[in-house]
């Protein structure tokens, strides 16, 4: 159905059955310490990923996968690809098949209705060469049970199971609305973060819930702790939330948990021997420049217009001037053909600038702009204000 990519003699293409062999050894050899791979696991994920391989003589060299997701950025919502699974067989790395599939993919999913793409690097400056780059600061906050704040809260506290996920789902999807590149939960991708091996508690604030965190609770006194997931869509549901994880704490050195860079923790709750570091990034990249623009919701009451230019040499689609309107919460975007570019940024810069975290005023002071007009950047500016970017699903 898509064109295949060749590059050379490296053929990169959707999974055919012919190629199943070919396609879980790479896997195995990668990411299952050479075992075969469990073939409940691979029923299981099989409705929820597309699979890819690169075929060098006959022989499939590379694999990757991408899992159907979504990314927030404010109110709008696009589809994202989660890219996962990236391999190539040992005795065949350094030749070219990861670069291939990395620029095949790229363009196939922006042909395929997926405007966006994500990914968790093993090195970022290899997804950097095909467009990719780091958007937001996820903290690591680990806070020392002495150095539990003191916070006092008279919210009603449900402790729940994996089965009462729906009761989250309300309470995740303003978290994740508020800020950008949250997926926006499927029901069988919420089973999956909740359905691992282990039996996870969630502990949810308010009925209806306005914070919760999931546990897997471990009885060894004296540890160090990691929380699942946390979310919340009030203030006073995340103080509700320390305070029950304060109770958690109690026999425990600490607690670790990630959070957004806008959390209120680092902001309200800081004090010595608490340790913040930024950690697991994420990088983000447009597919599709004209598609991503045309489905953001801008508040109805801003308009504006302005001319970007994009450096694209992975997707050429992607390549060249973009005539930017946008009025009563849509937006119109066309090729720029009568008109000279406002600003002009790389399709790296432009994908961080898009989500937020780095935001375009940030990003012109770093000189990784070039601006020519300042109220065409200005307008930008109104349609792409800076927003925190923040992923809870690791794949
Ligand atoms: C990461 C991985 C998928 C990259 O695939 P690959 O086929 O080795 O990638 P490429 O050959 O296209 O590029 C890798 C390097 O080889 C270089 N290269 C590409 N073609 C080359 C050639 N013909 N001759 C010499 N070097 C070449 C590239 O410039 C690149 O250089 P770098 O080391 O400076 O980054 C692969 O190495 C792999 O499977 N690694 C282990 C699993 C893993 O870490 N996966 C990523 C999870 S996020």
């Amino acid at each position: 159905m898509y064109a295949p990519y060749s590059m050379s003699e490296i053929l990169v293409a959707p999974l055919e059955d012919r190629y199943l062999d070919g396609f879980h050894t790479v896997l195995s050899l990668t990411y299952f310490n050479g075992d075969p791979i469990p073939a409940d696991r691979l029923e299981r994920e099989k409705p929820e990923r597309r699979a890819f391989v690169a075929v060098l003589d006959g022989e499939v060299g590379g694999v990757c996968t991408v899992l159907d997701m979504t990314a927030t950025r404010g109110p709008a919502l696009l589809n994202c690809g989660a890219v996962a699974g990236v391999a190539v067989l040992p005795e065949k790395r350094k030749s070219g098949i990861g670069s291939a599939m990395m620029t095949w993919l790229t363009n196939h999913l922006r042909e395929t209705d997926t405007p966006l793409a994500s990914l968790y690097a093993y090195r970022e400056p290899f997804y950097r060469r095909f467009g990719y780059e780091v958007v937001g600061r996820r903290f690591k906050i680990s806070c020392p049970t002495q150095r539990w704040p003191k916070v006092k809260s008279d919210m009603p506290v449900q402790r729940l199971t994996p089965d009462d996920w729906e009761k989250l789902v309300d309470c995740y999807n303003r978290f994740a609305h508020a800020r950008s590149g949250l997926n926006v939960r499927t029901q069988l991708q919420w089973q999956r973060v909740l359905g691992e091996n282990r039996r996870l508690t969630i502990y949810a604030i308010g009925d209806p819930v306005e914070a919760y965190a999931v546990i897997s609770h471990q009885s060894q006194f004296w540890s160090t702790d990691h929380i699942s997931e946390i979310a919340w869509s009030t203030r006073r549901g995340y103080d509700g939330l320390l305070e029950v994880l304060g109770g958690l704490a109690i026999n425990k050195d600490g607690l670790s948990w990630f959070e957004p860079s806008d959390g209120p923790f680092y902001s309200h709750y800081l004090d010595a021997g608490i340790d913040v570091k930024v950690d697991r990034p994420i990088m983000f990249r447009v597919n599709d420049v004209p598609g991503a623009l045309s489905q953001l919701k801008p508040d109805p009451l801003l308009d504006g217009e302005f001319v970007v230019d994009i450096e694209d040499a992975v997707v050429p689609a992607n390549h060249g001037a973009w005539r930017v309107s946008f009025s009563g919460g849509d937006v119109q975007v066309e090729p720029a053909t009568d008109r000279a570019w406002d600003f002009r940024l790389s399709i790296q810069a432009f994908s961080q600038v898009f989500m937020g975290q780095p935001d375009l005023v940030e990003m012109a002071r770093h000189e990784s702009i070039q601006v020519a007009s300042d109220a065409g950047f200005k307008a930008a500016s109104r349609l792409l204000p800076a927003q925190t970017t923040y992923c809870m699903d690791f794949f």
